[in-house]
């Protein structure tokens, strides 16, 4: 007996089948199918053969391949009863219950009293899959490993595009071939971390960003998450995505992490979309709008807070374009340095002897909004907090400090509240509006209640501080998930204020993360991280290609530098309303200099392109840039914003130098745009219309 589900839209088709009543399997994943599509036939047809050297019925990729059915491959779920048994249980169908744009699906062991559920839903405007497996016990067991709902991903895939990094360098990517036996990524830093963004593609070599097809996977938990990517001996592959090993405990309720995922025929540019309309329209809540420019103080003071020198670095920064003013760690406590007083939420009277009033009237004054720096889960043993609670930090007490610092055990609701009434009180005190929310290091235990008591408490300060919002950052972007971002309106992508080095690592978070949610700074002018030295211009673009920022102490600032700033700032806050809601798409640029995008609004009417030459090209000349997402049919007109930055070693005369070029949306995206000539470590800025 086949039961048969279907979720899909005009744009992606998954059809699960459950077989005489196990566990449902994806049977089908991929473009749209044609409404009359007969899914029992389909599920019928996608029973594979049985030869030599199996076991007499192919065990069911389902969506929690199972041990008991002698599934050749890593299982779904790991678990083990009270005396420590393994449990090897066997599903079967309960119920289903449809809603509107969603299903779930129960299965039961009955002999042993478990249920697996799983949560599945296509949310139609972003056609984005979120999907989640939840296990109930009756009886106390504990779980080494749960999969978010396992997808298999068809033969024609060769590739997937996963994702390392580190601090300074988040987002890269790496294609690998799939091939037998399991790539796994078992994530132990106890935070999604700068090395392990959750995320993977599984597409094939013809996969661009403009075309072919994609399977894309990012799973929303901030914990720190376990991949595999497995080809099996038949040759079937799956992908699976939960908790990272061991950072499940013992209970009789377990539930996975939403696993988001969706099948894009247009390129990885396809899925990127999808995700990022997601987070901007349905994971992210209540971003104020329009995005205010920030200014963060960190790299102009760093520790050195005096009250004078800061109202002199605001009121130049909110003269170049700033509204929002961050001020970084170095306000509480006795920190001086990164040696102490993390826990000790308290305001430095040293340094602010009269407290922030001062700072934040002369800050509203001026008119921007003020935000605050907190490390809430970490604590320092010079503290008095650590001093006054050494119980209160996680692990062993000879484990390896970093950045000098302890993590709080955020499992223990005393350490919660301790740190709700502490941040509470700053934020009733004080006209804040605006919190930067650091994470500076990795834990050293790899514990879910860790994150649980984590998302709690920002849950708890959200729902009584609703006007306050909260950017995301650890080193940087060392905890970008979904998770904190149903939480959080803003990441810190990086601590990498170099330019050339952003321009990398945005463009592929765009994979995931839309630009409203993107936090990206002007630096100073010789990069703190990398030890460059940058042109204002090609660090203001850079900037305004997200949300937009200065770091570096604007005291440094030439006049022509300052004025540059204040004209890319102004350009940005022209455009900024219907930027934060565009789709970044990534173009293909044939030079491999160049990393290029295009910015383009919901309906098509309006689009601003971005290319930026990393490094001298290997030909004489720039190779044209081909446009995406236009209507062939229709007519645009083109105009390059920054055409005064043409070096005068450019001596021709390609047309946008001069003037607006008006073509069809067939001609550029098939010929593309023919850019002047310049220097390296630039970026041409183009904006079109659709006439
Ligand atoms: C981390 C952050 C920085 C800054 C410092 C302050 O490194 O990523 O932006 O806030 O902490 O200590």
């Amino acid at each position: 007996m086949i039961r048969s589900w279907h979720l899909g839209d005009d744009r992606q088709s998954l059809v699960l089948a459950s077989f005489d009543d196990r566990l449902p399997e994806a049977v089908y994943w991929g473009p749209a199918l044609p409404t009359g599509e007969n899914l029992e036939t389909l599920s019928a047809a996608a029973l594979a053969d049985v030869t030599g050297g199996m076991v007499d019925r192919s065990a069911g990729l389902s969506l929690c391949p199972e041990a008991s059915e002698s599934f050749p491959g890593q299982t779904g779920l790991t678990a083990r009863n009270a005396s420590g048994a393994p449990l090897m249980p066997s599903f079967r169908f309960e119920s289903e219950a449809a809603s509107e744009h969603g299903l779930t699906l129960v299965f039961a062991d009955n002999s042993l009293d478990l249920s697996l559920v799983f949560d599945l839903v296509l949310t139609p405007e972003t056609s984005l899959l979120k999907l989640q497996t939840r296990l109930e016990s009756a009886n106390e067991i504990t779980v080494d490993w749960l999969a978010a709902p396992v997808l298999p991903v068809p033969a024609h895939t060769g590739e997937m595009i996963e994702f390392s990094g580190r601090w300074c360098a988040e987002f890269l990517t790496r294609r690998l071939p799939f091939a037998p036996g399991a790539r796994v990524r078992d994530n132990r830093t106890g935070r999604t971390d700068h090395a392990h963004f959750p995320g993977l593609v599984v597409c094939n070599a013809g996969t661009s960003n403009t075309a072919g097809e994609a399977f894309a996977f990012h799973y929303g938990w901030s914990g720190g998450h376990k991949m595999v990517a497995e080809e099996l001996a038949d040759g079937r592959r799956q992908v699976q995505f939960g908790h990272a090993t061991a950072s499940l405990a013992s209970g009789r309720h377990f539930v996975s992490a939403p696993l988001y995922a969706t099948y894009s025929a247009t390129g990885l540019n396809g899925a990127a979309v999808r995700f990022q309309r997601h987070v901007r329209d349905h994971v992210v809540q209540g971003a104020r709008t329009p995005r205010p420019v920030h200014y963060n103080c960190w790299e102009a003071v760093y520790f050195k807070h005096d009250l004078d020198e800061l109202k002199a670095i605001a009121s130049q920064a909110a003269g170049l374009g700033a509204e929002r003013f961050v001020l970084d760690d170095g306000w509480f406590g006795r920190r001086d340095d990164d040696t102490s007083s993390l826990g000790d939420w308290v305001i430095d009277k040293r340094k602010y002897p009269d407290g922030l009033t001062p700072l934040i009237d002369h800050i509203k004054a001026l008119g921007m909004e003020f935000g605050i720096w907190f490390e809430p889960e970490m604590v320092n043993e010079d503290s008095d907090l650590c001093r006054a609670h050494p119980d209160w930090v996680l692990g062993h007490a000879d484990q390896i400090r970093g950045r000098q610092q302890l993590v709080l055990d955020m499992s223990n609701q005393e350490v919660r509240d301790y740190l709700y009434a502490h941040i509470a009180d700053v934020l009733k005190n004080n006209d804040i509006g605006y919190i930067k929310w650091d994470h500076n290091r990795i834990l050293p235990v790899v514990d879910a209640e860790q994150a649980e008591g984590f998302y709690e408490l920002v849950d708890r300060l959200r729902s009584d501080f609703p006007a306050v919002e909260i950017e995301s950052c650890s080193s940087g972007g060392g905890r970008i998930d979904f998770g904190v971002l149903e939480r959080t309106h803003r990441v810190w992508l990086s601590d990498s204020n170099d330019a050339l080095e952003r321009q990398r690592i945005q463009h592929d978070a765009a994979l995931f993360l839309p630009a409203s949610v993107t936090g990206s700074h002007v630096g100073p002018r010789h990069c703190h991280t990398s030890g460059r030295t940058l042109d204002i211009r090609l660090r203001a673009w850079t900037a305004a290609q997200r949300h937009m920022g200065f770091e570096m102490d604007p005291r440094e600032l030439s006049e022509a530098e300052a004025e540059t700033l204040r004209n890319v700032t102004s350009w940005w806050k022209a455009n900024r309303d219907w930027m934060m809601q565009a789709d970044i798409l990534r173009l293909d640029s044939t030079d491999p200099a160049v990393i290029a995008e295009q910015q383009l609004a919901g309906d098509g009417s309006r689009f601003v392109a971005f290319a930026a030459l990393t490094r001298p090209s290997d030909q004489i000349l720039p190779r044209p840039l081909r446009l995406t997402g236009l209507d062939p049919q229709g007519r645009y007109r083109l105009s390059l914003v920054n055409r005064d930055e043409a070096p005068r070693l450019s001596r021709g005369a390609p047309l946008l130098k001069h003037q607006d070029l008006e073509a069809s949306g067939q001609y550029l995206m098939s010929h593309g745009l023919t850019l002047p000539w310049r220097f390296p470590e630039t970026v041409w800025v183009v904006e079109g219309e659709r006439l």
